[in-house]
């Protein structure tokens, strides 16, 4: 499986998001995790589709779209439309798992379902065929900038050993609290997506970019 880094602009400095995006392209980068929180699935409002659209018109790079919001299937034309390329929902925040993966691959885009630290891999197994890509998430979803727990890279093994067995080549992302001191602990765990906020955008974003992707590649 090919690892990914996808940088997640949560953290990067709104006020110059164009160039900072500009940078970890440059640096290397070929995927940006794209945060959208509606401030009730998880109590922080982050940004949504204006933000998309700027950037969209700016950046070729593909986008990772991680929906932290209720009833995810009234927004998925919404997102698709704004330059979405994976949409990625979560699994607890709606009714209608299997409409709302249909939805994403109506509207052309590839499609991810994600899980809360607290949710079991069991719950995920019967998607696993459905999507491109588990999201596994490796903090609660909400805010950057936190620790993660290390249950959540045990959950990562068990998922890619699921896939496996299934014969499946499934994408697992991981997000929250990684960085380049455990980046590589997680890559053995089965993960190959690697969401990266504050890790990277934080100090000097090029040589960050730059020092993940050598332990990834
Ligand atoms: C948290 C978001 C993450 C966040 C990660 O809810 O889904 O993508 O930006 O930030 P770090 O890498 O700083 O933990
Ligand atoms: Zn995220």
């Amino acid at each position: 499986m090919k690892n990914i880094l996808s940088p997640s602009i949560l953290a990067a400095d709104f006020a110059k998001l164009g160039q900072d995006i500009e940078t970890v392209k440059k640096a290397g980068a070929e995927w940006l995790h794209i945060d959208v929180m509606d401030g009730s699935f998880v109590p922080a409002i982050s940004f949504g589709r204006p933000v998309m659209e700027s950037i969209r018109r700016v950046s070729d790079m593909f986008f990772d779209t991680h929906l932290m919001i209720e009833r995810p299937e009234r927004y998925i034309d919404y997102f698709a439309e704004a330059g979405a390329d994976l949409i990625n929902f979560h699994i607890e925040s709606t009714q209608d798992i299997g409409g709302t993966i249909e939805k994403i691959r109506g509207a052309g885009k590839k499609a991810g379902i994600t899980i809360k630290p607290g949710t079991p891999v069991s719950e995920v197994v019967p998607f696993i065929e459905l999507v491109d890509m588990v999201l596994v998430m490796t903090v609660e979803p909400g805010f950057g900038e936190q620790k993660i727990i290390p249950e959540c890279i045990e959950k990562v093994r068990e998922l890619r050993g699921i896939a496996e067995k299934m014969g499946i080549a499934l994408n697992i992302e991981v997000d929250g609290g990684i960085k380049l001191t455990n980046v590589a602990d997680i890559i053995k765990a089965g993960a190959n997506v690697i969401v990266s906020g504050s890790a990277v955008f934080k100090g000097n974003i090029e040589e960050n970019a730059k020092a993940f992707l050598k332990i990834l590649n």
